[in-house]
């Protein structure tokens, strides 16, 4: 979704502003702008597409050292040079970035056209808010934008520069992502860390309803009621390179071939010398969990997928019910949620905002929140009781791959941390899974070697239009994920489909060389997908099999095999996802697309 950044300083802002805003690219834009103070009045430089269009129209030596930046994920109106941000009042003494959704915008737009004979230019909502601070503006930037912020009602996070405040930059956020970052004799502001790690690593995190006054040597912070708050600093750890490409083509290549590490750390960090758990964030006691009778998880997109899987996780080895449903679903359905209630929230970014009015509604009805996270210092990551960091790493490329491996880790030890507690899960047999998860970094390097497998399969396959993936147990949910994320980079049908429900109707779509991909991982259903995968090949499915090693008939009913290294069942789906990343980057390159960025998605979905 939308990216913003400003900065204020001593250097020519212009290019902070373009570098800041190409390292939010990865969130999904349609449009780019700036604006900056120089020489007492407000210049805005817009444009509708690639970043490169406004650099293209920019003069990087402009001689200003205030300004803002924003890459615009159209919701008010189409993309174009018009809507694109930032939006000024009518005089233009006032630019304004937003990321968000101002809900009221056209009561407010009413009134400032139907009162104040305000003249609008775009369709945004955010056109309301410079035109808002400007009838409140008396000189002073951060009051006039405190009064704005008073009538708007919905999420943002919001930069403002002034033409009377040519050393002034102020921002706010409610709900959606805001940093600051601290440099010498600068400051600045962002979406999110990638933006701002090549000039600072010390940040601030700014919570909800706080407003920042930056200058080029100070930075207050502000509650809703104009009390200073103390912040401390964020240091980041991560190199620079975590979020750069590094020779790889593209983010998403790289980061499916991060997933030893990503693996690796999720799962190491959590264990101690004796090899039992570390489980720091988790707080919630055996008494505790004595009390909980349910378990929702609630998630969108592959977190979701990932909640599908650690459902059965936690099944397996708590043997406590667990309810697991896409978040946008969740908010409007009245679930059945009271003390007795665990709500686990899955989020990469942690800023989903479905995923985050989710868990709102849930702790609204007294249920204990616990989440799995990998954006440290992220909404979702704030607001709950008990949290889960994964360490993925920054995750740069829109589809989600490198998160979904970790959240799996996450799972695995959450449900036996769970089923040791309540005395469902035996020393043996936790053991005997620890020793097991302990080889996966390696067995995740042993897949990603036979990368080429995959990408000849994607050679053969990249034309078809229809693709089909099945599976039983957890590899019907996995096969959700690798649909997922064939049909956001390829853009073909893909669809997933339990195998036994093959023949309540899906069946009737198969036809001479329709290609199925069989999801085979299970010991305790292979049987039955062997049968299913006949069914598939009697009507004329290609089909590619993905099983473990070792089970070899397999390769006398489907066209072609993967295997994956053998392993338990339930740590299958964390081997077998990799070869379907592959096969969806391979398909996407040969298809020409941006596989980074998909057309129409952002990374962090941060409106309904
Ligand atoms: O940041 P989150 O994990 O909350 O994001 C959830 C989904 O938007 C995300 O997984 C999306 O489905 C990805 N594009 C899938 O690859």
């Amino acid at each position: 979704m939308c990216g913003i950044v400003g900065y204020v300083g001593t250097n020519k802002a212009v290019p902070y502003l373009i570098e800041g805003l190409s390292k939010l690219e990865y969130r999904g834009y349609d449009s780019a702008g700036i604006a900056v103070n120089i020489g007492g009045a407000v210049k805005v430089i817009k444009a509708k597409g690639r970043l490169s269009n406004l650099e293209r129209i920019v003069d990087m030596d402009m001689d200003t050292v205030l300004g803002i930046g924003h890459t615009r994920w159209a919701t008010h109106g189409a993309p174009s040079d018009v809507n694109a941000h930032p939006h000024t009042n009518s005089n233009e003494t006032i630019a304004v970035i937003h990321n968000g959704i101002i809900e009221n915008y056209m009561e407010i737009k009413d009134w400032l056209i139907n009162d104040k004979k305000c003249v609008f230019k775009s369709e945004t909502d955010t056109e309301v808010i410079a035109h808002l601070i400007d009838y409140y503006y008396d000189g002073d930037l951060m009051s006039a934008v405190r009064k704005a912020a008073d009538r708007m009602e919905g999420a943002y996070a919001i930069g403002v520069i002034a033409k009377d405040e040519p050393d002034r930059l102020v921002a706010v956020r409610k709900d959606s992502p805001l940093i600051v970052g601290l440099g010498v004799n600068e400051n600045f502001i962002a979406s999110d860390i990638p933006a701002l790690l090549k000039y600072t690593r010390d940040i601030l995190l700014i919570e909800n309803d706080e407003f920042v006054d930056l200058s080029k040597d100070k930075v207050t912070i502000y509650n809703s009621l104009g009390q200073e708050q103390k912040r401390e600093i964020y240091k980041v750890t991560w190199d620079i390179d975590a979020a750069e490409k590094e020779g790889f083509e593209h983010f998403t290549l790289k980061e499916i071939f991060e997933q030893p590490k990503g693996v690796r750390e999720t799962l190491f960090r959590r264990l101690n010398a004796e090899d039992d758990l570390a489980m720091e964030g988790i707080r919630l006691t055996a008494d505790e969990l004595k009390n909980i009778n349910k378990i929702y998880i609630v998630a969108c997109g592959t977190a979701y997928h990932a909640g599908l899987v650690g459902r059965r996780a936690i099944e397996a080895f708590a043997k406590i019910p667990v309810e697991c449903d896409v978040a946008s679903e969740f908010r409007y359905r009245d679930p059945f949620i009271d003390e007795r209630t665990l709500f686990i929230a899955v989020s990469q970014s942690g800023e989903t905002l479905d995923t985050l009015q989710s868990l709102r509604e849930a702790k609204r009805k007294g249920a204990r929140v616990l989440s799995i996270v990998n954006v440290v210092g992220s909404s979702v990551a704030r607001e709950s009781d008990d949290l889960f960091y994964t360490w993925a790493g920054p995750e740069i490329g829109v589809a989600s791959t490198k998160a979904f491996t970790t959240q799996l880790i996450a799972f695995y030890l959450i449900a036996m941390h769970f089923g040791r507690m309540n005395g469902k899960l035996t020393e043996e047999e936790f053991k005997t899974t620890i020793t097991e998860m302990k080889t996966l970094p390696e067995k995740v390097t042993e897949v990603l070697a036979k990368s080429e497998e995959i990408q000849k399969l994607a050679a053969k396959q990249f034309n078809n239009e229809k693709v089909f993936f099945m599976g039983r147990g957890v590899d019907s949910d996995l096969a959700m994920e690798a649909s997922l994320k064939l049909k956001e980079i390829s853009y073909i049908n893909s669809f997933a489909i339990p195998a036994g429900e093959l023949k309540h109707g899906t069946i009737a779509l198969i036809e001479d060389e329709t290609f199925v991909v069989a999801l085979a991982t299970q010991d305790r259903l292979y049987d039955k997908m062997l049968s299913n995968i006949k069914e598939v090949k009697a009507r004329g499915a290609h089909v590619f099999a993905i099983a473990k090693e070792g089970h070899l008939q397999i390769d006398k009913t489907a066209d072609e095999v993967f295997y994956i290294p053998n392993t338990s069942d339930a740590l299958a789906p964390l081997l077998a996802i990799i070869p379907m990343q592959l096969f969806a980057y391979y398909v996407s390159t040969l298809r020409g697309n941006d596989v980074d960025k998909p057309r129409n998605l952002a990374k962090s979905v941060t409106v309904e």
